[in-house]
This record gives structure tokens, C-alpha cells and sequence, in this order.
């Protein structure tokens, strides 16, 4: 699979940053504790599905077929929170089913890692990172996987520059050196 850096960027300029579509984690626990209340939980389910292109097909439908959760509300709900990335872009699913048959789900984009090695078109990363590096990216491919990565349960609250600051700290542990200018 290619996946050159201008195509990364590509990807990236279509998402505007604006919508925060996962569920607000850090809500107050009374009102976690009200939700327990209201549905039992009957499974969580993990799941990695390719960006915008969740389909009746396994791993999905087995997986939600088995709960007798709505597939199809599951499909096109995903596919169109996803259809920002990339395709292919394989997205990590938690969702939770309720006993009376209905779910929630949240999705997080893949690891920083796999983010910055297809923006730099190789497969591995330096095996002597401290010695040799083996690719460059800009700082301004670090401030579009900021952005993606912000998108995130857990991240929403993390200001770009800590992220991008993170990121570069990813990076160099890679051995993939960040630069101004390409
Ligand atoms: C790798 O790139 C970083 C800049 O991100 C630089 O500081 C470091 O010296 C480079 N390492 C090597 C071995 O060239």
C-alpha cells in the first residue's frame, strides 16, 4: 500500500478540525453512573475497520450480527465519522452493546507511529535511531497528524503544540529526523 506524504496532506486539508464527534469521556461520574443505571451493558467489543468503509462483511457483521446490534446503523454511523482519513486507514473501534440491543461506539485513529511512517513512505523505522535516520518530514506534516490525532477520545483536550511537541519526541525515536523545509 503507498501512501505518499502529498497524499497524507491531501487527506488531511479536507478535515477542518471542527468536528469533536466522540463522546465526551470526562464527563462527571454521577452522570457515568446514571448512564449504568439506565442500560446494562451486555459486551465491548474491539474492532479495526478501515476508514469510511465499514460493510456487512466479517469482522463487522459477525461481531454486531452476534449481539443483534443494528449493522447497518453501524455502517453508515462509522463511515461517515471516518470519511475524513484516508481510506484504508485502519481505525480502531470500542463499542459498547446494551442488553436491549442498542450500542455506542467510539472510534481512534491509528498510533503516531503508523501515521508517520506512511507521511514518510517507509515501513520500519530506524533500528539505531540515535545513529541513522532514515527518512525527514516538516514540521508541517507534524501539525497535520496533530490535527487528526486531536479528533481522538482522550486527545480533544491536548493543545496542538503539546501534540506536535509529542509527535516530533515519536519521530526522532524513529530515527526520522523533523525539518523546516523538505
Ligand atoms: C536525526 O534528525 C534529528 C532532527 O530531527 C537530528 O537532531 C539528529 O542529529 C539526526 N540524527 C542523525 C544520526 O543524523
Amino acid at each position: 500500500m503507498s501512501f505518499s506524504a502529498t497524499a497524507l496532506l491531501a487527506s488531511v486539508t479536507l478535515f477542518d478540525g471542527s468536528s469533536c464527534y466522540n463522546a465526551d469521556i470526562r464527563r462527571p461520574m454521577a452522570t457515568l453512573k446514571d448512564a449504568a443505571a439506565r442500560k446494562s451493558i451486555l459486551a465491548t467489543i474491539r474492532l479495526v475497520v478501515p476508514a469510511g468503509a465499514a460493510r456487512p462483511a466479517p469482522p463487522v457483521g459477525p461481531a454486531l450480527g452476534f449481539y443483534r446490534l443494528n449493522l447497518m446503523a453501524f455502517c453508515k454511523d462509522f463511515n461517515a465519522r471516518t470519511q475524513k482519513y484516508k481510506a484504508e486507514t485502519p481505525m480502531q473501534v470500542t463499542l459498547t452493546a446494551y442488553k436491549d440491543s442498542t450500542f455506542e461506539f467510539v472510534v481512534k485513529s491509528p498510533s503516531v507511529s503508523w501515521f508517520l511512517k506512511k507521511a514518510a513512505g517507509i515501513e520500519t523505522a530506524s533500528t539505531r535511531p540515535s545513529h541513522v535516520n532514515v527518512s525527514s518530514l516538516t514540521l508541517r506534516h507534524v501539525y497535520e497528524i496533530a490535527k487528526l490525532k486531536q479528533a481522538d477520545p482522550f486527545c480533544k483536550h491536548i493543545s496542538l503544540e503539546a501534540l506536535c511537541k509529542s509527535i516530533i519526541g515519536t519521530a526522532n525515536s524513529m530515527g526520522i529526523a523533523i525539518v523546516k523545509d523538505l
